[in-house]
């Protein structure tokens, strides 16, 4: 396994790991769904972390049974009200929107010399790191819109590296869906997950909360 010494990077996931967006996506999901008289739950709502805003409206309609009542038009539709909604919960997010400790985290990383970069699928997240006066901390984020596959494909997570100039060993992925986790082991990085043991089992190492996402702890983690 990557020793400690090795990572000169952090590429972040956003959503559900810097702030808890995941929550205001879930809902946004959730109106949609009750809107076109589709079953919400929570299962549901956790197997679109990750996944970007089509794909998720795909997954949706497929649970609803709904997969083929649509044309392309009227789902893009269906995609941009979700976003409008969505939208209008972000624009009310402050700093205090920052999950606990992350914001340490950031300043420690950046206090030890590590590059950061961010690998959201969220075309939204230049928006969301203003609201949370984070955008400093990240001046490399990759395009969504330049993604030829979303998560769990690891073509953002090797973006994220590509980014920062280095390599895909010399680089840490923070995440917390099972799909992000998935992208960062195929990219190649050590991958830190965020959320629920089992959930997350695929990742390298696996923190309850936010809060337990220190560098000290992920030094442990990596060279005991
Ligand atoms: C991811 C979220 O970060 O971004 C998903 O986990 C979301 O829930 C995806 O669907 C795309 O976000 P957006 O803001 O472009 O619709
Ligand atoms: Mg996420």
């Amino acid at each position: 396994m990557t020793k400690f010494a090795d990572i000169k990077g952090f590429v972040f996931d956003l959503d559900g790991v810097i702030t808890d967006t995941s929550i205001l996506h879930g809902n946004a999901w959730h109106q949609l769904a009750d809107s076109l008289d589709i079953t919400w739950s929570t299962k549901l709502g956790n197997a679109l972390k990750g996944i970007s805003r089509m794909d998720s409206l795909e997954m949706i309609l497929k649970a609803g049974g709904k997969a083929n009542d649509f044309s392309d038009a009227e789902k893009e539709k269906l995609a941009t009200q979700k976003n409008t909604n969505y939208i209008a919960e972000v624009n009310k997010m402050t700093p205090a929107n920052i999950l606990p400790g992350m914001k340490d985290f950031l300043d420690g990383l950046r206090a030890n010399g590590y590059q950061l970069s961010l690998a959201s699928a969220s075309k939204n997240a230049p928006r969301v790191l203003d609201k949370l006066e984070l955008a400093d901390y990240f001046p490399k984020v990759v395009d969504p819109a330049s993604l030829t596959h979303g998560k769990p494909d690891p073509e953002i997570y090797t973006k994220g590296a590509a980014l920062l100039n280095l390599k895909p060993e010399q680089c840490i992925g923070v995440e917390d869906a099972a799909a992000g986790v998935a992208a960062i082991n195929a990219a190649g990085e050590t991958s830190v997950g965020i959320g629920d043991a089992t959930e997350l089992a695929a990742a390298d190492m696996v923190f309850s909360n936010t809060a337990a996402v220190t560098l000290a702890n992920i030094k442990a983690k990596l060279d005991n």
